[in-house]
């Protein structure tokens, strides 16, 4: 969906722009606007910002077009003559049937993360150019899909480069090891409670609800999670929110941020990449192998550590996060077939019950079960 163009104004709902709306500069008021829609957030005007921080100026032309339909935040690219860029803003009230507010303050942990991770591998997050922490919104360079491909699009269209696994892997160990141990660090991101109630909940904690007898596991596995205060996280890295750079990859959307358990980063990313391989038989060794070398990549960074330790917890951690994509709060869209559902949950379980020392067992595991079972080919 996009929307015509329109002057430059303080209110670039996606509804709105189209209206006539008049031309304004930084003086006019970017307080609630009464013609705002009844969803959006008072007091947060995404184009009052933008004046405001010299990102746009007064009559230029605005094309603003929402990108995604998140769940948790709104999200534009806005082209503006010669130039594009993104506005991200959280929603206090998120958009699910139940009225479930969130703090938007995870708006400012995601640019907390970014600037963490600009200052390390600036090719990896996009520039970053304006941030409001009140309003709970920034701003940040657009890159193009032409250029910067989202991962999972990749992956999905067969198009499975082994070599950009390794790169991720490679991204997060060296963002880890970047961030252990430092005491700044981690009281900036002491967001236990979000982390909580983004993470532990939903995909560990709803699905011991959903096997009570795998409960006494599952709540085993929150604890230490919630309790393993080592690096910075960033909380969903997962292929959709991994752009493919033409120089590197590009991770976006650490609105999960939390100086946690790296060892969760590991395992969310390899969980993603062992669901596809079960339900996109035709890349299924590029799947694994690239689960493999990200796994690898990521492992040899680890220095804070013994290594043997975070294999440990990435190997027994993974199997409840399987399972949570199956049972828990935030099933995988892709799980459609029961047959995969069914093998998940075998699988799952087996795993948790048994744990494997390391990710590599685990993985050699999970391709054994792949090829002896019927219902995955
Ligand atoms: N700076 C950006 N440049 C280009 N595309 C982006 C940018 N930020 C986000 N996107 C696109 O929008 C999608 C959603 O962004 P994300 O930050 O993950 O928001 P959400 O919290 O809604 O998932 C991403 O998967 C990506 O395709
Ligand atoms: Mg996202």
């Amino acid at each position: 969906m996009s929307s015509p163009t329109a002057p430059m104004s303080p209110n670039p709902e996606p509804d709105a722009v189209s209206g006539p709306d008049a031309v304004s500069g930084p003086d006019s008021a970017p307080g609630p606007d009464p013609e705002l829609p009844p969803e959006s957030e008072p007091g947060a005007s995404p184009a009052a910002f933008l004046l405001d921080r010299g990102l746009a100026r007064p009559g230029e032309p605005a094309r603003w077009t929402p990108l995604a339909g998140g769940v948790s935040s709104d999200l534009w690219r806005v082209d503006l003559p010669g130039r594009s860029l993104c506005v991200k803003r959280a929603l206090s009230r998120l958009r699910v049937a139940a009225d479930w507010r969130a703090p938007v303050s995870r708006n400012a942990y995601e640019w907390a993360w970014m600037r963490f991770a600009a200052r390390h591998r600036p090719d990896s997050v996009p520039e970053l150019l304006a941030h409001d922490a009140e309003a709970g919104l920034f701003a940040m360079a657009f890159l193009p899909p032409e250029r910067y491909p989202v991962w999972k699009t990749q992956l999905f269209h067969g198009r499975v480069e082994v070599t950009t696994a390794a790169a991720v892997g490679e991204l997060l160990g060296t963002l880890h090891a970047a961030s252990a141990k430092d005491a700044d660090l981690a009281a900036e991101f002491a967001t236990d409670d979000n982390f909580h109630a983004l993470r532990v909940e939903p995909y560990l904690l709803a699905t011991a609800t959903a096997h009570p007898e795998l409960s006494d596991l599952l709540h085993g596995l929150a604890r230490r999670t919630a309790t393993t205060h080592l690096a910075l996280v960033h909380g969903d890295v997962s292929p959709k929110n991994i752009l493919v750079g033409p120089d590197a990859p590009v991770l976006l959307d650490a609105e999960c941020a939390w100086y946690g358990d790296p060892a969760f980063d590991l395992a969310f990313c390899v969980n993603h990449l062992l669901l596809k391989s079960l339900v996109l038989p035709a890349f299924r060794e590029d799947l694994l192998r690239s689960a493999q070398v990200l796994a690898e990549q990521y492992l040899r960074c680890v220095d804070w550590e013994p290594r043997q330790a975070l294999d440990a917890r990435v190997a027994s951690l993974l199997p409840a996060l399987l399972l949570a994509r199956v049972d828990g709060k935030s099933p995988a869209e892709y799980l459609t077939d029961d047959r995969h559902r069914q093998f998940v949950r075998g699988a799952a379980t087996a795993l948790l019950r048994s744990p494997l020392p390391t990710t590599a067992d685990l993985l050699t595991t999970w391709t054994k079960a792949l090829d002896g079972s019927t219902d995955t080919a």
